[in-house]
């Protein structure tokens, strides 16, 4: 937890000097730890209101409360882990993600990761924090498949996503309970046919993609998802 903390919010404190009191205080050690929880709280409360100021270009697609289009491809936001969300706004901005041929949604979106209000990190994180503030709501599931059979073709996926599907930070793996189902089906047909995990330097990406192994036909994507669409983590 303390080094999470180190990570993230020491250098934004240093950067707005100490401004918005996310740096560390002077303290005995104690105190120090203490202040950082405290100050950390606040940072993200801060970077959180900050970054409501850059999610409204993100409605159309995604909707003002991050629960997805499906009419726009845009899948839901709400709910996802900020650690993964962060990474994959970075995916689209290095085009590790959305620069696969015959990628034409990923290509839409990663137009939108390279906006110039984006282009620091302090913003991106900004945005992340204020769109983990926005509450998890279920949204209506769309995919049908056999759960039972979704059920077993799952225990592939576990050690990496989690039992209840609730996403591995250690494992770098997203959340799946709970997200745009439609928007699954489509992501395991991507890493399938080479529009993601194609980058030499997205080791997430190119982990999920060797993981297709374990799903062959389009009846497996859709049986799985079927189970997620279970599973409340
Ligand atoms: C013009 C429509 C559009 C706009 C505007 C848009 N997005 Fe997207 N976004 C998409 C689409 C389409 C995808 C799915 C890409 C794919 O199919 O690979 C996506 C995917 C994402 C993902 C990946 C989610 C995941 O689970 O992998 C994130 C994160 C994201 N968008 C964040 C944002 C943020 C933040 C903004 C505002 C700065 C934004 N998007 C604006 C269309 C849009
Ligand atoms: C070895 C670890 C590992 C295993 C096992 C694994 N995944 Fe993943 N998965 C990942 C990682 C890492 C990512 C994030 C990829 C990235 O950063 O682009 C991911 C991403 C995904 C995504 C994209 C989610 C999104 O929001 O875009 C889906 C869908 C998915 N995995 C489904 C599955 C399913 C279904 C299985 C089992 C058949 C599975 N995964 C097994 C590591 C794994």
């Amino acid at each position: 937890m303390f080094g999470k903390f180190g990570v993230v919010v020491f250098p934004i404190g240093r950067k707005n000097g100490g401004k918005m009191g996310c740096g560390p205080q002077p303290l005995t050690a104690l105190l120090f730890m203490f202040s950082t929880l405290i100050a950390s709280s606040i940072c993200q409360a801060s970077k959180s209101a900050a970054g409501a100021g850059l999610y409204p270009v993100c409605t159309s697609c995604h909707g003002a409360a991050g629960l997805g289009n499906r009419g726009m491809s845009g899948p839901k936001l709400a709910g996802q882990q900020g650690f993964y969300l962060l990474k994959q706004m970075q995916n689209f901005q290095s085009g590790a993600r959305g620069t696969a041929p015959g990628d034409a949604k990923g290509r839409q979106m990663a137009a939108m990761a390279k906006g110039p209000r984006l282009s620091s990190l302090a913003a991106l994180e900004s945005l992340v924090a204020y769109i983990e503030s926005l509450p998890d709501k279920a949204v209506a599931p769309t995919v049908q498949g056999d759960v039972l059979r979704g059920k077993s073709l799952y225990s592939t996926c576990i050690s990496c996503h989690g039992e209840a599907a609730q996403g591995l930070e250690t494992m770098a793996a997203p959340r799946l309970a709970g997200q745009s189902d439609w928007y699954l089906v489509d992501q395991l047909q991507k890493f399938a046919n080479g529009k993601r995990g194609y980058a030499p330097g997205d080791h997430g990406g190119r982990q999920m993609k060797a993981m297709m192994y374990a799903l062959s036909t389009e009846t497996d994507y859709r049986d799985v998802v079927a189970y997620i669409n279970t599973l409340t983590p």
